[in-house]
């Protein structure tokens, strides 16, 4: 049967903003690539691109890869391109890649608009070597000045996180993300919530802030982590 619209893993779903600069920047990455490596693959369009990328060129030399993917949109791509996968449980990545939603000049990310911040974190904690692939529209002087931080929570602490979230320094707003085109929030790959929330500022323990609080899953701040910023474009 031919299904329309079917999803195939081999085009993105949606319109991809800056798509030559990403590609570009995509192509870069793909040169890093050595035959027999594991490697970890973010999600997002740029990461998308990238997967694309490092598996046209391993066709091309005949190099063979292993792919960790960070969400199940990206291991529908990797099934698609016949790619070898694995989980983190067994196997570690030699490098990993992702895109960001905002990076600051003190190399602070925001990251999660597309809803697979945990395994993304999960990821950045794993490997020994991190690359950040950005267009220049994500590079910000204020973090938070274009995207809301997106916060993974247990759908049961819900109520009791926005109570705990009252007075938090320099948040505005906190909204309970809201599924696409349906009524209802988004449910994470995990069968959790996420808050999106709104910074006039965001300090360098907001992250911790937040982790403390009881049901907090994973917060999209990634703060000291160690990466490669590959500037697309
Ligand atoms: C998904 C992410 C993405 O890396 C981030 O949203 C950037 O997306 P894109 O590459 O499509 O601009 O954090 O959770």
């Amino acid at each position: 049967m031919q299904w329309k619209n079917r999803p195939n893993g081999l085009t993105w779903s949606g319109v991809i903003k800056n798509e030559e600069a990403k590609r570009e920047g995509a192509a870069r990455l793909a040169a890093e690539l050595q035959d027999g490596q594991t490697v970890g693959i973010g999600s997002g369009s740029t990461s998308f691109l990238t997967l694309q990328a490092l598996a046209s060129r391993a066709e091309r030399e005949g190099l063979s890869f292993t792919a960790i993917p960070t969400s199940i949109e990206v291991a529908n791509a990797c099934a698609a391109l016949g790619l070898r996968t694995a989980t983190l449980n067994e196997v570690r990545p030699d490098w990993c890649f992702d895109g960001a939603d905002e990076v600051d000049a003190k190399k602070r990310l925001i990251k999660g608009r597309g809803g697979a911040l945990y395994q993304e974190k999960l990821m950045m904690a794993a490997a020994p070597k991190a690359f950040i692939v950005v267009d220049r529209s994500k590079i910000v002087d204020r973090l938070g000045q274009n995207f809301a931080a997106p916060v993974e929570i247990d759908p049961a602490a819900l109520s009791l996180i926005f109570e705990k979230l009252e007075g938090f320094p320099g948040l505005e707003d906190v909204v309970l993300r809201p599924a696409g085109g349906k009524d209802g929030p988004v449910i994470t790959e995990r069968g959790n919530l996420t808050l999106d929330l709104t910074f006039s500022e965001i300090t360098d323990d907001a992250h911790t802030r937040l982790k403390q609080m009881s049901g907090v899953v994973e917060t999209g701040l990634f703060f000291g982590y160690d990466f490669e910023l590959i500037l697309a474009g």
